[in-house]
């Protein structure tokens, strides 16, 4: 089994931590843990290891669903391996909707045939009859991200409901990473609460702005979610208890934590919007805190682009190419506000000299 590195996370190993300004963080800036109670007291596993019934309980209410239907894990990233392992255990065949956030097209190119379904620029639009035609007999899981890493676009419900039939036709199911859906004004319903054959996967770390948490879940059938606990006992066993402690508290809070940071990334990509249309640079507006901007004239690609820019102005972008689209390059916009504005002024520079 062979998997392909992941070329966001080696870029970011290679500027991150020498960059001044992080313009390609995908999440919205983290909270401070000491607006939490950090101390959960003694530091063992968290038993059952699948999570706190009574927390999952509460979490399942959002899908319609049963405590036994959701499983805490270290981030969505866990779940969405989780949810793979757990799928795709027999091999078979999986369609992937591309552009999408690298381990959702690696992990099943692991593990199984796959078909890609890709959205197309200016409005990467999803279009349900070319994954009607991607749909194979054996075919056992269709997989979206929506809102879109990196494009930032929000499929519709009707959309979804058209997406999550056809996987229920074909006997396989919808998995649907929805960890931005809470940063868009008007968020669809969850895929898991669409039926039997809806498995969401989601996590804190971006609407929430609480990374380091690294507490996520994976919400679905029971058959998945158990399937998907066997698989953790050999990853992580259960959830951090830290992770856990702090997160039953911020989803106390939901409501005044998603204001804030939904207020924020409505602020930072109006801000965004003005500078590129200032620049002729074109994106589809986004929801979510990241954008797909197309590569200024006089670049050849993302990656020659963003490298010129982390070199001359020591601000990260994260160029097209690591999504299968060289002529974009990402920008994320949910960091601290005068981090936006240093970024945006330094690219400003950039562009200025470059033009
Ligand atoms: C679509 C998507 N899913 C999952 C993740 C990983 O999230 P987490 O930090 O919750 O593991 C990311 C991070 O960028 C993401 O963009």
């Amino acid at each position: 089994m062979q998997i392909e590195p992941f070329g966001l996370e080696r870029w970011f190993a290679d500027h991150e931590h020498e960059a001044d300004v992080m313009l390609a963080e995908s999440g919205v800036r983290a909270l401070d843990a000491s607006r939490f109670d950090t101390d959960p007291g003694r530091l063992d596993y968290v038993v059952p290891t699948n999570g706190d019934p009574a927390l999952r309980a509460k979490v399942a209410d959002r899908y319609g669903r049963a405590a036994d239907e959701v499983l805490f894990t270290t981030g969505t990233q866990e779940a969405n391996l989780l949810a793979n392992l757990a799928l795709l255990d027999d091999g078979g065949h999986a369609v992937v909707v591309t552009p999408t956030y690298q381990s959702l097209s690696s992990i099943p190119e692991t593990l199984a045939d796959v078909t890609r379904v890709p959205l197309e620029p200016p409005e990467w639009g999803l279009d349900p009859d070319a994954v009607a035609e991607a749909i194979r007999p054996e075919t056992s899981v269709v997989i979206l991200n929506n809102p879109n890493n990196p494009t930032g676009r929000y499929h519709p419900q009707e959309t979804v409901e058209a997406i999550y039939d056809l996987a229920a036709d074909a006997g396989a199911y919808l998995l649907c990473d929805e960890v931005y859906r809470l940063l868009a004004d008007e968020p669809i319903d969850p895929v898991a609460s669409m039926g039997r054959h809806g498995v969401s996967t989601t996590g804190l770390s971006k609407a929430w702005g609480l990374a380091g948490l690294r507490f996520g879940w994976l919400a679905g059938p029971p058959e998945v979610v158990q399937a998907a606990w066997s698989w953790k006992d050999y990853t992580t066993i259960s959830p951090s208890i830290f992770g856990q402690h702090v997160a039953r508290q911020a989803l106390d809070r939901e409501g005044e934590i998603l204001r804030e940071n939904r207020d924020l990334v409505a602020d930072h990509r109006d801000r965004v919007a003005a500078f590129l249309s200032e620049y002729g640079l074109e994106w589809f507006e986004p929801v979510g805190p990241n954008g797909f901007v197309t590569v200024p004239d006089g670049f050849a690609t993302g990656q020659s682009f963003c490298r010129r820019v982390v070199q001359e102005e020591s601000v990260v972008l994260a160029p097209g190419g690591l999504f299968g689209r060289d002529q974009y390059f990402r920008i994320g916009f949910g960091l601290d506000s005068d981090d936006l504005t240093t970024g945006l002024q330094r690219l400003r520079t950039f562009l200025d000299r470059h033009r």
